[in-house]
């Protein structure tokens, strides 16, 4: 499937859950079989050229696709939860998001020191999420160089502090 098909598959919802923000929902995307298959067969094949040795994807649309590109490379997923989830001692830390803020765990002892991680997660909005990922997952002694997204805006600019931040990023769509 081509991009420009896979971008048709996504649905744009007009102010949700706020005011003034165009959602766009990967529902209809994940509905449909070659389009689901094609993004993650995309997605898998930038996680193989990343050298990755082990895939992380930030709760909740994150874990759908991170964890496909997992199975499908035959690695090891790392889940990045929102607070409160996990039943062990977590690292954690604040950001700010489009439309609020919140948190993320994880527990430090999947990583081992100096693994390659790729940062997997469905959009990059502000870069908020995949920054605080990011950090973490360095916090834990993982090497993270590279973050894949099925959709960028990059009117909100998160591709860009994410470079100024050592990551190389990649997605599949762009919504102006
Ligand atoms: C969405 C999306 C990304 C993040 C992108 O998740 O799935 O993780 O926002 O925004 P940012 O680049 O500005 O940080 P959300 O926190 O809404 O959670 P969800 O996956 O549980 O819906
Ligand atoms: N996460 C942050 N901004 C978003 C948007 N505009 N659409 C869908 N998910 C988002």
């Amino acid at each position: 499937m081509t991009q420009d098909e896979l971008r048709a598959l996504i649905r744009t919802v007009p102010d949700f859950p706020a005011k003034g923000i165009q959602f766009r929902d990967i529902t209809t995307l994940l509905n449909h079989g070659a389009g689901l298959n094609a993004t993650i067969a995309h997605l898998a094949d930038m996680a193989r050229a990343s050298g990755a040795e082990a895939i992380a994807g930030m709760e909740a649309r994150g874990f759908i696709f991170g964890a496909a590109v997992a199975v499908q490379l035959g690695l090891g997923f790392v889940p990045v939860r929102k607070p409160g989830k996990l039943p062990v001692e977590t690292i954690g830390i604040d950001y700010a998001l489009e439309y609020g803020s919140d948190r993320l765990e994880i527990d430090p002892s999947l990583i081992a020191d100096g693994q390659r991680v790729a940062i997997v997660d469905d959009l990059i909005a502000t870069g908020g999420t995949a920054l605080a990922a990011a950090e973490l997952l360095r916090t834990a002694g993982a090497d993270v160089g590279h973050a894949l997204f099925v959709i960028d805006l990059p009117d909100l600019g998160g591709a860009d502090r994410l470079r100024a931040a050592d990551l190389s990023v990649e997605a599949l769509i762009q919504f102006e």
